[in-house]
């Protein structure tokens, strides 16, 4: 067979209405409801989540105690202005997170987005080292195929290729390293007796760019879609966390995929023994319900801010919700009621049994990966040689067309070969998912793949 690049038809989906969508050729099923894992249209045809949108709602779609806890917060408060009010509903959200994510002394800066979170983080580590006598340390090392946002000052630190392209004569030049990624290792080696080379990365980077001129280093403690669902072996942070004391470098977690709960852990770096400096957090944090993000941060940190009589240099008309905080609430405690941080752990480890069982021998899966409910595959033109398919077929993307097509909804992502090409889909549904589901969910998306996934015929 032939396999023809994927290109957009002549004209949009949408020519009409007022919707500026983010895909214009993309056919949108009109969805009017959710529950528990499932999604219905306006035509009443259901769709299974499996990637909770985009490894969002780790709740459950329709849950009643989170809109009612939203609903209420609303009709008491619904907004104040975070420069001169707080608010009960925050700071019980805050004592409530505060039990659950270990950074001692922990303080938590909510936001909306993601990538205002690791703009924050980012920012708050240069004012950090402004204020320990630092003035040259700006530098924040970052890694390739990695993914931190979509503002200018994330998007420089992130190692999408494909997202920075056009962007690039705007961002600052920030330097990158190469991820920890066992199938596909970066420098030719084989774990363990690669001695954990790709760690040692941050130190050469930074002793290339001087310890003098670099503020912090950021990265995923487990790799979201710009890797698919990469877990780096279990030596890795801790190195770099020694290395990052060593030249007095700020560590900073993005957990805005992998964070709260996803891993099977409240926080992904509770598997790999270490502390980072600065955490950030988004994504399942209020479950989908309500665009809530976080900038955690150590007491001590916060006690350096104060000892040098700063405000941490960031804000948002809409951090420190009220709102954001009854939803943030609300899904922390659905979370704890109903045990689903252990759940994600044992369901996910059965969810992946699953995974490699119907996926690994078939014609283009290269590698099934993942921890707690947090799962990617990858596709490779040649499964021998591991090299990816072109980036201009889009395989990721026939993959999740065929899945939706038979009513599953994955979170497709290209890059994860060179930050262009490399196809992966992820898996990560909520962790009320029960085994039935899982077993659906495995099933059609070997269908999917069977029916999307190009195969190199012999001649
Ligand atoms: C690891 C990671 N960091 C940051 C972001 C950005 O978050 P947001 O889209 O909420 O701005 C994402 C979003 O996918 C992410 O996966």
């Amino acid at each position: 067979m032939v396999w023809q690049d994927a290109e957009p038809p002549m004209s949009p989906q949408h020519p009409d209405g007022h919707v500026f969508y983010r895909r214009m050729w993309h056919t949108y099923p009109t969805i009017v409801r959710g529950e528990g894992i499932t999604l219905i249209d306006d035509t009443g045809r259901r769709y299974l989540d499996a990637a909770g949108g985009a490894i969002v709602v780790n709740a459950g779609h329709g849950v009643q105690s989170i809109a009612r806890a939203i609903a209420e917060q609303a009709a008491q408060i619904a907004y104040v202005h975070a420069e001169k009010f707080t608010t009960p509903v925050l700071e019980e959200y805050a004592a409530a997170l505060a039990e659950v994510i270990p950074l001692p002394g922990v303080r938590f800066f909510p936001l909306t987005t993601g990538s205002e979170a690791n703009e924050g983080a980012i920012k708050l580590a240069r004012q950090l080292q402004i204020i320990r006598g630092h003035p040259d340390r700006h530098l924040i090392i970052g890694r390739w195929r990695s993914y931190h946002g979509t503002t200018l000052a994330t998007l420089a630190v992130g190692g999408r290729l494909a997202a920075r392209e056009r962007f690039r004569p705007m961002m600052p030049d920030m330097p990158h390293i190469e991820p920890p990624t066992c199938y596909r290792c970066p420098l030719g080696k084989v774990y363990p007796a690669c001695g954990i080379a790709c760690a040692d990365l941050l130190e050469a980077a930074i002793m290339e760019h001087g310890p003098e001129r670099v503020a912090a280093f950021i990265a995923e403690p487990v790799s979201g879609a710009a890797l698919g669902a990469a877990v780096p072996p279990p030596e890795y942070w801790p190195r770099i966390r020694a290395i990052c004391d060593r030249y007095g470098i700020l560590l900073i977690a993005d957990e805005v995929m992998c964070g709260f709960g996803r891993t099977g852990r409240w926080c992904a770096f509770e598997h790999f023994g270490f502390t980072p400096d600065i955490l950030t957090m988004g994504k399942g944090l209020a479950g989908g319900v309500f665009p809530l993000a976080m900038l955690a941060v150590s007491g001590a940190l916060v006690e350096e801010l104060v000892a040098a009589r700063q405000d941490i240099a960031h804000a948002g008309t809409f951090s420190h919700h009220p709102v954001g905080a009854a939803a943030g609430l609300a899904t922390l405690r659905y979370l704890q009621e109903h045990d689903l941080v252990a759940a994600a752990a044992h369901k996910g480890a059965l969810l992946g049994r699953m995974l490699h069982e119907a996926l690994d021998d078939l014609p283009g899966v290269g590698d099934v990966r993942g921890l707690g409910l947090m799962w990617g595959v990858e596709f490779v033109a040649d499964q021998a040689t591991r090299a990816p398919f072109p980036a201009r077929l889009g395989v990721a993307g026939r993959v999740f067309d065929a899945a939706r097509e038979l009513g599953l909804m994955l979170y497709p992502a290209q890059g994860a070969y060179d930050g262009a090409s490399g196809d992966c889909v992820m898996i990560g549904p909520p962790a009320i998912i029960t085994e039935t589901e899982m077993q659906q969910v495995v099933a059609l998306l070997a269908q999917a793949i069977r029916a999307a996934v190009p195969v190199q015929t012999g001649g």
